[in-house]
């Protein structure tokens, strides 16, 4: 069962993602146009992208995530005449060279890591593209070890706000939760797009959870066009989608342990400071 996964410089992925293409990242050419929809799974990627497509007159194509399929993805990404909107899992470390040379923006999502946790343990459970994990403090061990797919999660925020300087917008996923039109506010200034109060309203609606879950069932979506690199099926996105959950799957000494760590690794961390808020 585990072959649904590949170690990669140490990290596991989808074999989804061959191996010659994450091989061959580096030779991505970018469009200095080119918006990037970065996250660790289970942040609110989905969320953002409908955001994203439901702003009027937006003029962009959301693509499938750049580390999925062979070595033919950099042709299928040249043929999109649009602004391109690509999603990705990767670290910085991995992003392709020429999105950091011609400095193009990125959207960073995060959420905190507990219910990010929780969430991706029910997506290994669900998804036949990853492995089934027996017990939550079997998948938890995985998780704080970073042997879970797209390795850490610290270590994948804390590469990420390293360059949170280099044209990256962060958003946060509890954020969103709170206060829709402030996080709608800061994207869509971001991509230099324009959005009247009407409007505004109507994405909120058209992006609610409910919303995009009864659409996602009534509704069938080309498995071509998925937007997350470990599942074609987006049914297997709308679980929950709230704010609090890990409370019902950490014990107190779970809970400690997660504590200590992420004091630990997130010690120069001033995203931390803001996800404490949150958690
Ligand atoms: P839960 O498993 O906690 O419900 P991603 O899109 O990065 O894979 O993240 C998936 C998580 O975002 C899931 O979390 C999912 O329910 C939640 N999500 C998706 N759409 C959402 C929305 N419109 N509002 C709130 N949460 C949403």
């Amino acid at each position: 069962q585990l072959s649904v996964l590949h170690k990669f410089k140490g990290i596991l992925f989808s074999t989804a993602s061959s191996r010659e293409l994450l091989d061959s990242l580096d030779s991505f050419d970018a469009r200095e146009d080119d918006v990037f929809l970065v996250s660790y799974p289970k942040s609110g990627t989905h969320w953002v992208a409908e955001v994203i497509e439901n702003i009027p007159n937006a003029k962009i194509t959301i693509t499938t995530p750049i580390e999925l399929g062979d070595i033919s993805k950099f042709d299928e990404l040249k043929t999109y005449s649009k602004r391109r909107v690509i999603p990705t899992h990767l670290s910085y470390d991995m992003l392709p060279v020429d999105i950091k040379q011609k400095q193009c923006k990125v959207i960073y999502i995060i959420r905190n890591p507990k219910d990010t946790a929780v969430s991706l343990f029910h997506y290994y459970r669900d998804n036949p593209n990853l492995p089934y994990i027996e017990t939550w403090a079997a998948f938890l061990e995985l998780f704080l070890r970073g042997d879970v797919v797209y390795g850490s999660w610290f270590d994948h925020v804390l590469s990420w706000e390293e360059h949170k300087n280099d044209n990256v917008l962060i958003i946060f996923y509890e954020e969103m939760k709170k206060d829709f039109f402030k996080s709608l506010k800061k994207i869509t200034t971001f991509l230099g797009m324009h959005v009247n109060d009407s409007e505004i309203n109507n994405i909120a609606w058209k992006t609610s959870f409910s919303e995009m879950k009864n659409k996602t069932v009534k509704e069938s979506h080309d498995p071509n066009h998925t937007i997350c690199a470990l599942t074609s099926e987006r049914n297997l996105v709308f679980r929950k989608g709230v704010v609090g959950d890990w409370i019902n799957y950490f014990t107190s000494k779970q809970k400690r342990v997660f504590d200590e760590l992420f004091t630990e690794k997130m010690k120069h961390s001033e995203l931390a400071r803001r996800l404490k808020e949150y958690s």
